[in-house]
């Protein structure tokens, strides 16, 4: 397909040179505009058209003018909730910002929502370029977020054993569980009712986002495509000795040669088990078996709607500290 100046051809799954040619670019927009931020991680990067999250397609397009390439364009299409919605990703190379290449990309991105019966984009941004960009839609910041990340220091173990301490003597009644990679499946449904929730306890603001309902399969299926894309996954878990339920899990993941950095994805805990410091719980002692598998990691980094008192209380407390602001923007189609 072409505008007026711009060529966007589809990455195919199967097109390894222009997997990397993606893969390049992409780590060139990282190194320029976050150099800070780990390592993008080839099986990941790969693993996002190869093995997309169960119930989700993602498509990616290499943008080019007069057979330079400019940036590129990625689309998430969730296909059993959010199936009116289409998240975005624009990324315009450096040196052809501020050309009206952005523009002319988040237009082509609109034609091609609206013609899969999308009415909603998404669009994370940072930094005011970012921000400026998606106002200039008429876009609604729906969700704010920050990024911290926690430094992982000798100094930073005695003051977590402390937080440790105090979190186990208020968690009377329950046993830590821990796994890598997939869920045991004795812990599926367990963990997928608890994964259900994320979508509803977690806050999102004014970001119009509906339920995403896991079952044991959905959950296996989401195990797959992890371990496809070579995430390595640490989990811990919380079980209630009365019910023998599982009610509480976190999870910490390491990319496939990203080895000195670890990314937070889900921490729960059920509403009923709140209040017991089970996050806190959960979360020093995950950290602690990450680290028993992986001693390269230095860093880990998590996002938090800034409205989400209770996580950041835990993740204050434990020592991590903001790296950035993030926004989810809303466009109405
Ligand atoms: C945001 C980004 C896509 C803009 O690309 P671009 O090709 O430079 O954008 P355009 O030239 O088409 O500009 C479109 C509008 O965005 C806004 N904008 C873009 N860059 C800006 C900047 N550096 N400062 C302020 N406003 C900016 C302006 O409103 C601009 O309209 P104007 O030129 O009429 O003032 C680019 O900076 C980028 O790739 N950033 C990293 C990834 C990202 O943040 N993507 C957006 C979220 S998906």
């Amino acid at each position: 397909m072409t505008t007026a100046t711009l060529t966007f051809t589809r990455v195919q799954p199967d097109d390894e040179a222009a997997i990397r040619t993606w893969f390049d670019l992409r780590q060139e927009v990282q190194d320029h505009d976050l150099p800070d931020e780990p390592a993008i991680g080839w099986a990941l990067h790969a693993g996002m058209l190869r093995h997309p999250w169960p119930g989700s397609e993602n498509q990616a397009y290499l943008v080019h003018r007069d057979g330079a390439l400019v940036g590129w364009l990625g689309l998430g299409l969730p296909l059993t909730e959010n199936t009116g919605t289409a998240t975005v990703d624009v990324q315009v190379a450096p040196v052809y910002r501020q050309q009206g290449i952005g523009r002319a990309m988040l237009s082509e991105a609109i034609r091609q929502a609206r013609s899969l019966g999308r009415d909603r984009l998404v669009l994370e941004v940072t930094g005011a370029a970012g921000e400026a960009f998606a106002a200039a839609y008429g876009g609604r910041r729906a969700l704010a977020d920050t990024q911290r990340r926690l430094h992982l220091t000798t100094e930073l173990d005695a003051q977590l054993d402390d937080l440790l301490a105090d979190a186990v003597a208020h968690a009377d009644g329950y046993t830590l569980l821990h796994w890598t990679g997939a869920t045991p499946d004795e812990h599926l449904s367990g963990v997928a009712a608890l994964e259900s929730r994320m979508t509803t306890d977690a806050p999102m603001d004014d970001l119009q986002w509906d339920q995403e309902v896991f079952d044991a399969d959905r959950m296996r299926a989401r195990d797959a495509v992890m371990l496809a894309r070579l995430n390595r996954a640490y989990t811990t878990a919380v079980r209630h000795d009365a019910s023998g339920e599982v009610v509480g899990t976190t999870m910490l993941t390491v990319a496939d040669g990203v080895d000195d950095a670890a990314g937070q994805w889900q921490t729960i805990v059920a509403p009923a088990h709140r209040g017991h410091r089970l996050g806190m719980l959960l979360k020093i002692a995950n950290l602690r078996f990450l680290q028993q598998h992986e001693p390269a990691v230095t860093r880990v980094d998590t996002w938090n709607a800034d409205s989400n008192a209770p996580m950041l209380r835990v993740n204050v407390a434990m020592g991590f500290r903001p790296v950035r602001q993030w926004a989810e923007w809303e466009l109405t189609l």
